[in-house]
Order: structure tokens, then C-alpha cells, then sequence
């Protein structure tokens, strides 16, 4: 079958979504995702991030379609074409998407351990509005303690439901869901039960925005003062494939977390185990520095050239007593070890 988005054509296996054909184009025009996850079975379909604009429906009916489609949950079909980000009624959809999602969102990205690595944020900087039209108090939440390792901000939570769907596709025993309707829907244990399955930390891979975060990296570094490299050790939960990123700070390794593709979705799952309790260098083979999108944050200070020492351009004040950590972030000491590719 051969869809054509924004003008590019490509064949496509029947039963491929028009979000998936963008992905197999790739660029500008692949739509953005906050609730669909390819990995993930029965994702997508919640969030209207990945409208698009059907301009024609097939060869065998060229009507368009007169509503804008989710694109991760519609067909391709044989000589559809698509306008995606070449669509002005698209980028004012998705504006206006945005701008819901951040309806009931705080903003406190300064101190969410999101910040650097958020799709909300990414959503915000494409497509968002500097200025918030809603008067009205946002919807809060009371803190629930859902266990030792997983932190949830519920106040902060898009209703994505991938959570839930890592909680049902990947352990034996879900004890977390969407409670309640309409404005006061949430993410809850219902009895506050703790999330302790052994594959429960994916969740917060998953997590789009900052609603569920690691309780061991908490507050420790922001995510751009961290050096992901690749790691792997010899795992033996059953299921776990033992290949994940260690963020480093220094010689210490701050956080692990599964490898994340462009999309930023998970390549593989990862225990709780590998995510949880191997903080030790000597715990992993280190493969070498993590490729990351050039206009990331988590970019910034390329690492693939050793550096002496990180030059922070701001006031000398707020950098007093710094020197360590900056010694820290250049990792001049320690020796790097390429996997051929540049960052
Ligand atoms: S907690 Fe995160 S993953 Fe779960 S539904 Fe909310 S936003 Fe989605
Ligand atoms: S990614 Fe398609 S509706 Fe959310």
C-alpha cells in the first residue's frame, strides 16, 4: 500500500497506522505522541497530540476525511495522502491540544526531575502558548505513597494511561488504574497498595511527563548534569535483557533507566533490580557514550570530547562553591571510551 504524508511517499504492510508510516519517513513531519507507545499493546488513541489531516482517504474513495484523525490509531489505506506538519489546521489543532494538556499541568518544571527529558515540554516548546488563558484553580491531588521506589505527582499526570498498560502487559498482578470520571480521573492504587512487581519501574520510562519518577534519583542532579552511557551486566530476572543507560555524575552512577530510541521509547524492558539496586560502576560493562538528538538538552556539553573543565556562562555568585560538582560534569578523570559514534 503506498501512503504519501507531507508530500513524501512510502509503502506500507496493511494494517500499518499513518503515525507508524510517518516514524518509517521519519523528520519534521512524524507527529507527536504523549500516550502512544509501540511497544506497548492497545496504547494511543487518548491524548489528540497526533492529529493529522486526511486530504484523501484511498484510491478507491479520495474523499478527505472532514475531521482531523489521530494518526496512531488510524489505518493506512492504498493511495491515502496526509498533511502533517505541512497542515496549518493541524499545527492549530495540536496548539490547542497543548494548551488543554497544560490546563490542569503545573508548571514547575525547575524542580521536576522530568525537566531536560519531558514530552510535555518538548509538546510546549513546538506547539504551546506563552501565555495560559485559563483563570480557574487547577485540579490537585493529595500525595499517595505508592511504594519504596516509584514517585507519584499525581497533580502532574496527562492520563496517558501507559502506566497502567505496562502494569497489565508486563507484570502479573496490577494493582494501579485510572479511578474516577471526567475531571477528577486519576491514577491511584485504589488502597494505596505498593507497586513492587519486579517490572514495575518501566512505568517511569513510559511516563511522558513527571508523574512517576525514581525515588533513588529524586532530587539528586538535574537530568542534563548527568552523562548517559550505555551499560550492560549479566541480569538474571527472567524477562530483563540487562541493557540499560547509566546516568553518571562523576564517577558515581546517579540513575539507570532503560535505552531510549528517538521517540523516546524504551528499546527493551528493564528490572527493577538493574534500575534499582546496581549503582556501583563495577556492577556494569560500560559500552560507551549514549547518542542523543543534537537539539536535546540532555545534549548540551558534548561529552565525546573529554573536557577539562565545564565553563557554566552565569552569574560568578550562583556558581560559588561549585568547583567540585564542575569537576564532576567535565568527567575529565575518567577515561572515555567511544562506541564510534558522535553525538
Ligand atoms: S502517571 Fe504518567 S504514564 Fe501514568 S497515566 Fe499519568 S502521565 Fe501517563
Ligand atoms: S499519541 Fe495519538 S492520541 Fe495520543
Amino acid at each position: 500500500m503506498k501512503v504519501t504524508i507531507d508530500g513524501q511517499s512510502i509503502d506500507v504492510e496493511p494494517g500499518t497506522t499513518i503515525l507508524q508510516a510517518a516514524r518509517m519517513i521519519g523528520g519534521d513531519l512524524v507527529p507527536p505522541a504523549m500516550c502512544y507507545y509501540s511497544k506497548l499493546k492497545g496504547s494511543g488513541g487518548k491524548c489528540r497530540c497526533c492529529l493529522v489531516e486526511v486530504s484523501k482517504g484511498s484510491e478507491a474513495d479520495p474523499r478527505p476525511m472532514p475531521k482531523l484523525m489521530a494518526s496512531c490509531v488510524t489505518g493506512c489505506m492504498d493511495g491515502m495522502e496526509v498533511n502533517s506538519k505541512s497542515s496549518a489546521r493541524v499545527t492549530e489543532a495540536r496548539k490547542s491540544v497543548t494548551e488543554f494538556l497544560l490546563i490542569n499541568h503545573p508548571l514547575d518544571c525547575p524542580i521536576c526531575d522530568q525537566a531536560g527529558e519531558c514530552d510535555l515540554q518538548n509538546l510546549s516548546f513546538e506547539h504551546g502558548n506563552p501565555k495560559s488563558r485559563f483563570i480557574e484553580e487547577k485540579r490537585t491531588f493529595e500525595p499517595e505513597d505508592i511504594g519504596p521506589n516509584i514517585q507519584l505527582h499525581m497533580n502532574r499526570c496527562i492520563l496517558c494511561q501507559r502506566c497502567v498498560q505496562v502494569a497489565d502487559q508486563l507484570t502479573d498482578n496490577r494493582v494501579h488504574g485510572v479511578l474516577d470520571r471526567g475531571d477528577h480521573a486519576n491514577i491511584s492504587t485504589g488502597i494505596s497498595k505498593a507497586i513492587d512487581n519486579e517490572f514495575s519501574g518501566n512505568m517511569i520510562d513510559v511516563c511522558p511527563v513527571g508523574a512517576l519518577t525514581d525515588k533513588t534519583f529524586r532530587f539528586k542532579s538535574r537530568v542534563w548534569f548527568n552523562k548517559p552511557f550505555n551499560a550492560h551486566r549479566e541480569c538474571t530476572t527472567p524477562g530483563c535483557c540487562g541493557k540499560t543507560t547509566v546516568w553518571m555524575f562523576g564517577g558515581e552512577i546517579q540513575r539507570v533507566t532503560g535505552r531510549k530510541d528517538e521517540y523516546h521509547e524504551v528499546e527493551e524492558f528493564i528490572c527493577n533490580s538493574c534500575r534499582f539496586d546496581h549503582k556501583n560502576v563495577n556492577d556494569w560493562v560500560i559500552e560507551g557514550p549514549r547518542e542523543f538528538e543534537k537539539d536535546s538538552v540532555i545534549n548540551q556539553n558534548n561529552y565525546t570530547q573529554k573536557l577539562e573543565k565545564v565553563e557554566i556562562d552565569t552569574e560568578k555568585t550562583i556558581l560559588l562553591g561549585r568547583d567540585i560538582d564542575r569537576k564532576k560534569i567535565s568527567m575529565a578523570a575518567i577515561p572515555l571510551t567511544t562506541n564510534d559514534k558522535k553525538s
